[in-house]
């Protein structure tokens, strides 16, 4: 699906070349064979790399699935890791994911809805680093919620803006218009929202990396 949106032949490549040094091949191998969405490969060495560099000391990610993710992000750096999973059944998965993986216990696993979760939370627990991969049509009331949640410089980073390409595309798509029309709205507002500094990134189907100012 994704090969449609990049040319074929680059699409090949850019894998080929991220799986190299394939990390938690188990995890890999189940959400392809369960068609668990997980980053790919592109992404995930793209965030091992951005962590090495920034050093964050507590990251906050929305949208665990089964823990994939967040054991990349736990292997790239010393952080404590708090991640939200809404769906029951997949945070079972995740639950054994880190029992087996995290053996540090570095990675904290909440079940709720990122919004409920995220307003509960305390003010005063400051994350460096934010991942954002849940529900593509609520990244909006997410980026609010977490504004307060971050300190001042900290980077947060969102998955499949470009959603395979539709949003840079005026033609209409029934089955994805909401996600779509949401996707568009919520670029076009933080292009003129002066609390970040933003940058988007053609990395698998887009990455959007914030700097919150
Ligand atoms: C793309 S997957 C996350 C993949 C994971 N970040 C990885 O790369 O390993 C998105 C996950 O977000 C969860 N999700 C969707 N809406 C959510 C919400 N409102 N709150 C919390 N989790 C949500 C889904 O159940 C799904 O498991």
């Amino acid at each position: 699906m994704i090969s449609q949106f990049i040319d074929e032949d680059v699409f090949k490549y850019i894998e080929n070349f991220s799986s190299e040094r394939e990390n938690f091949k188990e995890l890999v191998d189940y959400a392809e064979n369960n068609r668990v969405p997980i980053v790919s490969q592109d992404v995930a060495r793209f965030i091992e790399l951005l962590l090495k560099i920034i050093k964050p000391k507590n990251i906050l990610e929305i949208g665990s699935a089964i823990g994939y993710s967040s054991l990349i992000m736990s292997k790239a750096s010393d952080a404590n890791i708090l991640t939200i999973e809404k769906d029951e059944e997949t945070f079972k998965i995740l639950k054994e994911n880190l029992k087996k993986y995290d053996t540090d216990n570095k990675i904290k696993a909440i079940n709720d809805d990122a919004i409920s979760a995220l307003k509960s939370m305390d003010k005063e627990e400051k994350f460096d680093f934010c991942f954002i991969d849940a529900n593509k049509s609520q990244y909006e009331e997410y980026l609010n919620l977490v504004y307060d949640l971050t300190r001042d410089n900290a980077l947060i980073l969102i998955d499949n803006i470009l959603f395979r390409g539709f949003v840079a595309k005026d033609e209409d798509n029934k089955r994805y218009r909401t996600i779509i029309k949401n996707l568009k709205k919520f670029i076009e507002d933080v292009k003129s929202d002066k609390r970040f500094t933003a940058s988007l990134l053609t990395v698998h189907d887009g990455l959007l990396l914030l700097r919150k100012e």
